[in-house]
Parts: structure tokens; C-alpha cells; sequence
């Protein structure tokens, strides 16, 4: 799997799309959708297939998309991806439309697309669409002359047909040469647009992935159809793997994010256990002192495991799960190790520069960021600890780090440094694992 899409609620529950390969999990195929539903953002039921690339349009790719749900039916907007090997260019995205009335069936409208790519070539993809006041605005990634990324904003009355209507942000050349995987919404009183960069060249300790997923807020204007930032360009998360991000709105009003936990190119040791690429847990965002901060669902911590306190040793997980919860003096340096036989993954913190550090081993192992306890205070950790992956949010959420790790066999954590203790939810599941 890649990308998520068309993340929506639907007749009270999550559905959950994504990229999907069902043919082999060594290499990277042509793009299905796959599909899978929740009750609570934890749980996931596998549902069959719902969109093939059986169409002239999306015949190398059913690529990614996003949903809208208005008069009880789910509306499926996604990118038709046609490859023309050889030729220039190589490839054309057009936009397409697909429906479901009962959420598990889809049909794709036989009119489609319904923008077509040889008019916008060759990289236009990824429709985020959303409804304001009777309009439908639709934002999309693209690549000015294929040096400049940027998002484009379209509008239509009634979802088939679409008009240009602006540039919502581009790259001066700081920001990449591609954006993937736009997506602008209001949160807390202002707009954000998230999205997927190429190209941005490594810069302190920022940038290290081959590609990366951050945000712009500001303010947006309907009437004029203008992005004003009032902030910078700012990394989403701080570790390895967490890209092409989608977002949704629940039905508690909470704006709740999911990455792709995993980087392009990167050929994981996963692909012999039959799967290549997982989900994030879904974070709910706020913006907090103008920037967005994020923090597991609260639906996570109804999850099953046994709770184990004060830990001063060392504490190995029954089935290498877990929420590991970490308070220490924000005034020391700290290091937490999650080891197995052939893998240690050091979480640290220098409170004389106050940063932190993951480092996961072997080379580029080490990811690096700003962050203090607020106040300088308490130093809190939160910690998720799965079978293939690491994710840490520090203190509220103004931080947090995902990484994939390969244990071998049994995952220990232990600690280093002060008087400090943490405690420990080990999760027992009774999900089977591949083997
Ligand atoms: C991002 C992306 C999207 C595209 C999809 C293809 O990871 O490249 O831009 O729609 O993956 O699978």
C-alpha cells in the first residue's frame, strides 16, 4: 500500500482507502484502491477491491483521491494515471469521479474525466475536494514547467464540470520541484494547506527524507480565492517515514490526519512477510500558538493491554506492541532505547539544546528536531511501539517522529539517564500476525 485516500465518515463509520498493489508486494504496481472500514479508527475490517484500473483513463493507475459525502452517497475523486512509455511526457493525470451509495460498492462515472490531462499535462493529481456555500473547490498537486511545485485550486457547481480559479501556494524553488497530496482546510479559525514536496534539498536537521510532508497555515479568502500565509513551511513529522497525508472531519468535529508510514524507495524487510507499507495511527490537529500539533486519537487508548507501572529496568513487550509513556526531568538529558536482537532505536533528549533525536541504527539513522517541555518543565513522552514502527509525540504534540524498525524478536525498552520512570501498556493482541 501507499498513499491513504478518500478517508470519510459514512453512515457512522471510517472508511479508509488506500493505494494498493494486490499483486505483489515486492514491487510497486499499477494502483488499485483498496479499502478498508472502522468503527473506531483502530479496528479496520478489509473490504474487497473497489476501484480496478479497467478504464482508458486511469488504465496504468487508479491513483490517489479523496471523498464527499453529501446526500447519503460517498462522491470518489481520484487521479486517472496513463503511463506512454517513451514518449514525452511519459505519463498524463486526468481527474475522475466514481460513486457509492452503500460504501462498499463503487461506480465509476461514465462520463469520466472530468478534467481532462491532455490539457493540464503531464503532473496534475491527488483532487482534495470539499463543499463551501453551494461550491465545490477541488485542490490538486502540480508542477509549474516541472521546476515549481504548487497547489491549484478549481471550482464547480455540480461535480463533473470544473474551472481553473487559482494558485494557492508555490514553490519559489525552496519548496521542491513537484507537491503531492494537497489538502486545505479550516482548523481553529484559519487555513492549512498540507502537503507532499519533492525536491527539497536537506537543510540542518531538516529535510532528510527523499521526499517530505509539511504544512502552511494562513488565511484564506473566498472571494478573491487567495492563500495568505502567516506562517512558514513546517515539517508535519520528524521521522523516517510518513508521507502523502490525507485528513477528514469526523462527526465530533475533530480534523483528523493519516499518513503513509512508510517513504518511497526505501525496500523495507516486509515485503517476504507478504505486505509493503502501513497507516500511521490517525492523529487528531489543532493549531496550537500557530503551528499544528497532533495527537493520537483518543480512541487509541481504549485498546486492550495490560498497564505497567513505574518502570525503572527494563520491560520487554509480550508481542512487540505497545504504548510506552515516559515523564522526566525536562531539565536532563534523557535516552530511552527500544531494542530488539538486531535493532536498537535510541530516543534522546539534550535539554542543553533542547532537541530531539531518533536514531533507528545503520545509515541515516538519525532524525533531529527543536522541541523543549513547555515551560521547561516535565518531559512527556508518548510512545507507540508496533511490530514494524515507532511513533513519539512529545509533550501536547508540538512534535512527533515516525519510524519504521525491523525487530527480529522481542522488543525491550529500557532507560538511561536520571531518576526518571516510565510506564508501560503492553499490548497482547489477538489479531494474527503474518509469518
Ligand atoms: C504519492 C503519489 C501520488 C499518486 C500516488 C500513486 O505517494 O505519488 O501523487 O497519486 O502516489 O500511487
Amino acid at each position: 500500500m501507499n498513499d491513504p485516500n478518500g478517508f470519510c465518515i459514512f453512515n457512522n463509520e471510517v472508511h479508509l482507502f488506500y493505494q494498493y498493489n494486490p499483486y505483489t508486494s515486492y514491487e510497486t504496481g499499477i494502483a488499485h484502491w483498496g479499502h478498508a472500514i472502522s468503527k473506531d479508527f483502530f479496528h479496520w475490517e478489509h473490504q474487497p477491491i473497489p476501484m480496478y484500473p479497467d478504464q482508458w483513463y486511469d488504465a496504468t493507475g487508479v491513483f490517489s483521491g479523496s471523498a464527499l459525502i453529501e446526500n447519503n452517497t460517498m462522491y470518489l475523486f481520484f487521479t486517472g494515471n496513463v503511463n506512454y512509455p517513451g514518449e514525452t511526457p511519459d505519463h498524463i493525470n486526468h481527474q475522475a469521479l466514481a460513486w457509492s451509495t452503500d460504501g462498499v460498492n463503487v461506480t465509476k462515472y461514465e462520463n469520466n474525466p472530468i478534467i481532462n490531462g491532455s490539457l493540464t499535462m503531464p503532473n496534475l493529481r491527488d483532487p482534495k475536494v470539499w463543499e463551501y456555500e453551494g461550491t465545490y473547490y477541488m485542490v490538486l498537486g502540480n508542477s509549474l514547467n516541472e521546476t515549481y511545485g504548487r497547489a491549484l485550486l478549481y471550482s464547480s457547481n455540480d461535480k463533473i464540470s470544473w474551472d481553473y480559479v487559482s494558485v494557492i501556494a508555490q514553490s519559489n524553488g525552496s519548496l521542491g520541484y513537484m507537491f503531492e497530496c494537497p489538502d486545505f482546510f479550516e482548523l481553529d479559525g484559519k487555513y492549512v494547506l498540507l502537503f507532499s514536496p519533492q525536491g527539497i534539498e536537506p537543510s540542518g536537521d531538516k529535510y532528510h527524507n527523499l521526499y517530505q510532508t509539511g504544512y502552511i497555515i494562513g488565511d484564506f479568502d473566498y472571494s478573491t480565492h487567495t492563500f495568505t500565509p502567516t506562517s512558514e513551511f513546517v515539517e508535519l513529522d520528524h521521522g523516517h517515514d510518513f508521507y502523502a497525508t490525507q485528513t477528514t472531519l469526523d462527526n465530533l468535529g475533530r480534523r483528523i490526519v493519516i499518513a503513509w508510514f512508510d517513504m518511497w524507495e526505501q525496500n523495507y524487510p516486509e515485503a517476504a512477510d507478504g505486505f509493503t507499507g502501513t497507516m500511521t495511527i490517525p492523529r487528531e490537529l489543532r493549531i496550537v500558538n500557530g503551528q499544528l500539533v497532533q495527537k493520537p486519537v483518543v480512541e487509541i487508548g481504549n485498546i486492550k493491554g495490560k498497564q505497567v507501572s513505574a518502570i525503572k529496568g527494563k520491560y520487554t513487550l509480550s508481542n512487540k506492541a505497545g504504548e510506552v509513556n515516559v515523564v522526566a526531568d525536562g531539565r536532563k538529558d534523557f535516552k530511552l532505547y527500544i531494542a530488539s536482537s538486531n535493532v536498537t532505536v535510541t530516543i534522546s533528549y539534550d535539554a542543553a539544546n533542547g532537541k530531539v533525536t531518533l536514531d533507528r541504527g545503520g545509515s541515516d539513522g538519525v532524525r533531529r528536531t527543536d522541541w523543549r517541555p513547555a515551560g521547561r518543565g516535565q518531559l512527556k513522552w508518548k510512545i507507540f511501539v508496533d511490530a514494524s514502527s515507532i511513533e513519539l509525540f512529545c509533550g501536547e504534540g508540538e512534535v512527533s517522529f515516525s519510524s519504521r524498525f525491523f525487530p527480529a524478536d522481542a522488543v525491550t525498552i529500557y532507560q538511561r539517564g536520571g531518576a526518571s520512570v516510565f510506564k508501560v501498556r503492553d499490548i497482547v493482541r489477538s489479531m494474527p500476525r503474518p509469518t
